[in-house]
């Protein structure tokens, strides 16, 4: 039997991929469909006093324009910070308050994509509007669900100042990181179809029964009544999670023309109608003795929220987890500026605060006089430092050593400056990737025919991360058929029960229920041969029998192929499903995800922490005279696990240091500050790295065996690389300048 898992497959949907046969949600075109444009707000603070759709209404092809008079009522969703399914908790054309600039004002229904946003261009509206701030003041920030603290936003141990009055060397220091947006390459897009009472959606979602549960509510309608289709998502990372205002805008809009309506969302409205990552402020007051153990460790994390949501995703939970330190005081806290609420972000708080973490540590062994590693081996933990229960696997000094090694990281000059190349000033630098290991419920279905060939059937969604071929890996290695033996179906609500496409647990969490629904797929082949008059299972007790890779094993070494059984026993059709949960799940937990939300084991459990860890190791040539900053060496050696499929996951390690050099060193949504706007909302001017800016990526992909996290022994690793390399690039710039760049990005005008 081939070996399909921890092997390099190419993606099953490659092909359809490729050749653009793979239907997006903004590539069906239901009969009579109509399409949809918005009109959005000029002032980001005040009231609406008038809108006059007359010249919109007059223009030719334009068959409808709704307001918030005349839009078809629904029961708007709680935001997903408030418990609800919605990206934030307020929701626009509800009335005529403003709270954000790009608020969505009219909805223009017309025949032709085009007709409709030139109706959305004559849309006269007038407001009245007031002060606003596009910026935090974190000044005035607060501490989160202070009621009983029951979800750890400030968390002391031991006694921090006096860990700081102990040590042998103290650092105090802030960073900051910027507003982000998502940019995915496919375009927000929704295409509702209603027919009576029954919708379709048709939507790019990392969570189809997130919406397909949210809408069923704010309609007064059952599930059944509700099919969401999203068979291929185009990118996402974190900004098509939630029910957003695009998709409850369009579905009304539909109800009320009566026919099918499509809106594929302008890239300057993508900025303003879901969700980014805030703006934060990281503070950290670190003690270490003279020998390097830290004695003290606090960090106060302040993050931008909007007026209306409290959107935490507390990164100070992870930094936390890192380090062995008796004396530590965590506090998660926001400040809320005038903006639709931000949300996840791809490592949706540790890119920033492991950008600060990381950099602290750095600042603290330069001031110790001590190598970086050697400075995070020193404070290396087998325990989480405040839950004190074991990891259940932490390879971070083992990634270290193998980046080091590839890197040549031996060669590193410990002064700044020291290392040059002609015009160029050399730096190197490093940094920690960890990514926590969030287990949800999961389900899957099987169904095998005699011929040997395999569905499996789940409501995960293919995010452009190879989820369909991992899937049908896992199936193919249980059932031991080759992998294009399997087919996938995937992306629609009403398929059994998966996570939300976030916090990287699909391949993990679903992975879990495709294997456990392939063992009891098996059950009713056992069944069947060994109630068969010959063979070598013949006449055994179906308990007897177990499938162990592909295999019908029972005892005395007798044993017989799956396949083989298949083809020798008339068998029909067989259908079993798997329903994986992991053992430290609570019962919120799961009700919580059978309700469409973000249900998980982890990271931390009674028994174990669960994390996976990396080493990134960077170098950066920056020049004398321009200050250009480049980065021609960037190293990383990761451990998640089992590695299920070694070309995707590559892939995935890949792009999230690219990534990551992209908020090291280009990206940030810019503000115009007296009109409280995103300014630079297109991919002209919203700066990512290109083929120019990356140059050598090596990447190691460590073998770790973690038998707690789940049956398969899968970590995760959608966000785990993207983690630490901006901290890793601003360490190498210290070593090649002296200067110590404390604000994402970092650029050439911060050097000169
Ligand atoms: Mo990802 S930011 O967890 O969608």
């Amino acid at each position: 039997m081939a070996q399909t898992i921890n092997t390099a497959v190419t993606r099953t949907d490659a092909r359809r991929k490729v050749t653009g046969s793979a239907t997006y949600a903004a590539d069906v075109t239901p009969a009579g469909m109509l399409h949809g444009a918005l009109a959005t707000s000029d002032v980001a603070v005040g009231t609406l006093t008038s809108i006059d759709t007359s010249r919109a209404e007059a223009e030719p092809g334009v068959v409808a324009v709704f307001t918030h008079s005349n839009i078809p009522d629904y029961q708007t969703p709680k935001g997903f910070y408030a418990g609800g399914p919605g990206a934030a908790s307020f929701w626009p054309m509800d009335g005529t308050e403003i709270r954000y600039a790009g608020q969505p004002v009219a909805y223009v229904v017309a025949e032709t994509a085009a007709a409709a946003r030139r109706g959305a261009q004559l849309i006269d509206a007038t407001y009245e509007s007031a002060p606003a701030q596009i910026h935090m003041n974190p000044e005035e920030s607060f501490i989160v669900g202070a009621e009983g603290d029951k979800k750890g936003m400030t968390v002391t141990k031991g006694n921090l100042e006096a860990g700081l009055a102990a040590a042998a060397q103290t650092l105090e220091a802030t960073y900051e990181t910027p507003f982000q947006h998502h940019n995915p390459m496919e375009m927000f897009a929704a295409t509702a179809e209603w027919r009576g009472d029954r919708l379709t959606l048709w939507m790019p979602s990392q969570s189809v029964r997130t919406l397909r549960g949210g809408i069923a509510r704010a309609y007064g309608l059952p599930e059944t009544s509700i099919r969401v289709i999203s068979p291929f998502v185009g990118g996402a990372f974190g900004s098509k999670a939630g029910i957003t205002t695009y998709a409850m805008l369009t579905i009304a809009a539909a109800k009320g023309v009566g026919a099918p309506v499509r809106l594929i969302v302008t890239r300057p409205q993508m900025y303003t109608v879901a969700t980014f990552r805030p703006e934060s402020v990281q503070k950290f007051r670190l003690g270490a003795d003279a020998d390097g153990r830290l004695t003290a460790f606090e960090h106060i994390e302040i993050a931008q929220t909007s007026q209306f949501d409290a959107v935490v995703n507390p990164g100070t939970h992870m930094t936390r987890a890192m380090y062995a330190c008796p004396n530590i005081h965590t506090e998660q806290r926001l400040a809320r500026s005038d903006t639709n609420s931000g949300g996840f972000m791809r490592a949706p708080n540790e890119m920033q605060t492991f950008f600060a973490l990381e950099s602290a540590m750095d600042e603290m062994a330069d001031k110790l006089g001590m190598d970086p590693v050697e400075f995070r081996r020193m404070n290396d933990t087998d325990t989480h430092p405040v839950e004190g229960v074991p990891f259940s696997s932490r390879s971070l000094m083992e990634s270290y050593d193998a980046v080091a090694d590839s890197f040549g990281w031996a060669d590193r000059a410990t002064a700044p400056g020291a290392m040059t190349d002609g015009d160029w000033m050399v730096g190197y630098g490093c940094a920690t990737a960890t990514y926590p290991t969030n287990i949800s419920p999961s389900s899957a279905r099987v169904r095998m025919q005699g011929s040997g060939h395999a569905y499996v059937e789940l409501a995960a969604h293919d995010v452009g991360t190879g989820t369909y071929t991992i899937m049908a890996q896992i199936a193919a290695a249980r059932l031991g058929l080759p992998v294009e033996a399997v087919d996938v179906v995937m992306g629609e609500a009403d398929l059994p029960l998966a996570p939300i496409s976030g916090g990287s647990t699909t391949a993990a969490s679903a992975g879990s229920a495709v294997h456990l629904a392939c063992l009891n797929v098996a059950r009713g082949v056992i069944e069947k041969v060994v109630a068969q008059s010959e063979g070598p299972l013949a006449g055994l007790s179906p308990e007897a029998v177990t499938l162990d890779d592909g295999v019908l094993r029972g005892p005395d070494g007798r044993s017989q192929p799956l396949v083989e059984a298949l083809a020798s026993t008339p068998m029909g059709e067989l259908e079993a499903e798997g329903q994986y949960r992991h053992p430290a799940l609570t019962d919120q937990a799961l009700r919580a995800t059978y309700a469409g939300g973000y249900g998980v084991a982890g990271p931390v459990t009674p028994e174990h922490a669960m994390f996976a860890f990396g080493a990134e190791m960077v170098e950066v040539r920056i020049h004398r005279w321009t200050h250009e900053i480049r980065v021609p060496r960037l190293h990383g050696a990761f451990a998640a696990g089992t590695w299920l499929n070694r070309k995707t996951a590559h892939s995935q390690l890949l792009g999230g240091m690219v990534w990551g050099i992209g908020s090291a060193l280009h990206e940030v949504t810019e503000t115009d500050i007296p009109r409280a706007r995103f300014l630079n909302a297109n991919i002209a001017e919203y700066l990512i790295p290109v083929n120019a800016d990356i140059r050598q990526i090596q990447i190691q992909m460590l073998e770790e065996q973690d038998d707690y996290v789940n049956p398969l022994g899968v970590k995760g690793i959608g966000e785990l690389s993207i983690v630490g390399t901006a901290a890793a690039i601003g360490n190498a710039i210290y070593n090649a300048t002296g200067k110590r760049l404390r604000r994402l990005p970092m650029r050439i005008s911060d050097l000169v």
